[in-house]
């Protein structure tokens, strides 16, 4: 019985090419819609009011913020323009307290103002902050905003494990602004970014050939560069270097095509977001360990598969993260003892016989590789509306995408799934895609960019 269970999930998460590349064409589809119009799509393609990526001229002393994970980051950078780069970078690492994401608006931005306070009275004689300058700082924030200038946007949902209401339709940045004047922080938020963009941003500075930037961790999204002709629902001035970069919030694309098994949906029926993020539900860091507990679950109540009762532990929401899981999944010993021995810690499921040892990793394998091949398949959607999924012979262009996050960073099987499953995709084309891990190159990508929105720039200029 419990095979027979582990053998319907399988079939249930099937992605054989043909479905990955419906996947990929409705994503490109989806593109189109969600950049013709305001709400015409599900992808939301906002507009990031960044049209122009850092060339390596940036210089000075700036700060970054990074929020968006279960960590919040940082960041102090000394830009030493074309011949220095990033002379110095320091930063520091703070987790949230659960009860902050889902507290008020205030709370949250007040602990966060408090931290950032703390690490700017750090600041060291040999940070060269120009005299009478005040500080500036690039703010990271990994949810969908609406942004409505490079310093400005409000908030239109709360994604991942954050639910905090009064926060929704605020501006972030006044959020932010208010809370440091509360801790007597004089710092002016001089860009507001996606990690995805900021991610986008570092990477570029890195590698000219990037285009695109994908995030997978706790959740999933992607940045590309857009021509801004290619805009219709850009009605502003077209800038001078003809490019706007475009947050597509791909976490929230569905479709039809989408492997969606019994598990997913009751997963999601009890979210924080029903109805929405549904692609991220089905890749993203914060779900997978959670998919397979309820698999586990099932495995328990109909085929006694830890014996006559069901292990209580086994019923608490989030018990089973994605790193056990990857854990368990990468376990190489003869008797699987990884795995065991995360069955007892974390489950006190005592004394697991190899047998179901074995059909846990096979879950673990079934629940990752069909996140692993979807992402695949959302990277060709995005190459695929850029034109760059097949071969010109007049123009060998390399498409360099900056790839970030605790997913692709840990768990190598995905990454190994994922970036095998884009070769395949891809055929011959695939020489010319090179997939980079942008380290944490959000942070200085967030630092470049306040950088470049200094409002010191046109004072030197
Ligand atoms: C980091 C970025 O490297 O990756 C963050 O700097 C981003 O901004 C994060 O949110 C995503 O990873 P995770 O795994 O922490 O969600
Ligand atoms: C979620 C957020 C998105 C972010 C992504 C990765 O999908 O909505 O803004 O980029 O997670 O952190």
């Amino acid at each position: 019985k419990a095979a027979a269970i582990v053998k319907e999930l399988e079939e249930k998460c099937g992605t054989p090419i043909g479905k990955l590349r419906q996947v990929a064409d409705a994503m490109a589809v989806e593109m189109h819609a969600g950049l013709a119009s305001e709400g015409g799509s599900k992808l939301k393609m906002i507009i990031s009011f960044v049209d122009n990526l850092p060339t390596g001229d940036e210089k000075g002393l700036f700060y970054a913020l990074d929020l968006g994970g279960t960590n919040f980051r940082v960041l102090r950078v000394q830009l030493g323009g074309k011949d220095n780069r990033v002379a110095k970078q320091e930063f520091e690492e703070v987790s949230i307290p659960p009860h902050l994401m889902v507290g008020t608006s205030d709370a949250l931005f007040d602990f966060i103002a408090a931290a950032l306070k703390k690490f700017v009275d750090t600041e060291g004689e040999d940070s060269h902050l120009s005299p009478g300058r005040q500080r500036e700082l690039g703010f990271t924030f990994s949810f969908p905003v609406k942004q409505s200038s490079i310093a400005a946007g409000t908030l239109i949902k709360w994604t991942k494990g954050f639910s905090i209401e009064d926060a929704v339709g605020q501006d972030v940045v006044g959020e932010l602004t208010k809370a440091m004047e509360r801790v007597g922080l004089d710092m002016r938020v001089a860009a507001l970014v996606n990690d995805t963009i900021g991610t986008l941003a570092g990477g570029r500075y890195d590698n000219p050939d990037v285009i695109a930037a994908v995030i997978l961790g706790t959740g999933t999204n992607a940045a590309y560069v857009e021509r801004a002709h290619a805009i219709p629902k850009w009605h502003g001035l077209l800038p001078k270097s003809g490019d706007m970069v475009i947050n597509m919030e791909w976490g929230n694309f569905r479709s039809s095509h989408l492997p969606l098994t019994e598990y997913d949906q009751a997963m999601d029926v009890e979210s924080l977001n029903p109805g929405e993020q549904i692609f991220e539900k089905l890749i993203s860091g914060m779900y997978l360990g959670e998919i397979l507990r309820r698999v586990l679950c099932r495995m328990a109540e109909e085929a006694a598969f830890f014996g006559d009762t069901i292990p209580p532990k086994l019923k608490i929401p989030f018990i089973l993260r994605t790193p056990d899981m990857s854990a368990m999944h990468h376990d190489t010993s003869s008797d699987l003892r990884v795995v065991g021995s995360k069955l007892k810690d974390i489950l006190d499921i005592p004394n697991t016989s190899l047998k179901t040892r074995k059909l846990i990793v096979e879950l673990c394998d079934i629940i990752s590789i069909r996140g692993a091949r979807l992402s695949a398949a959302g990277i060709l959607g995005i190459l695929k509306k850029l034109g760059r999924d097949t071969v010109r012979e007049e123009e060998k262009q390399r498409s360099v995408i900056a790839l970030d996050g605790g997913l692709y960073e840990h768990y190598t099987k995905f990454r190994e799934a994922m970036e095998s499953t884009l070769k395949e995709l891809l055929g011959e084309a695939s020489d010319t895609i090179v997939i980079e891990h942008s380290n944490d190159g959000s942070g200085v990508g967030a630092a470049l960019l306040a950088a470049s929105h200094s409002q010191y720039l046109e004072v030197e200029d």
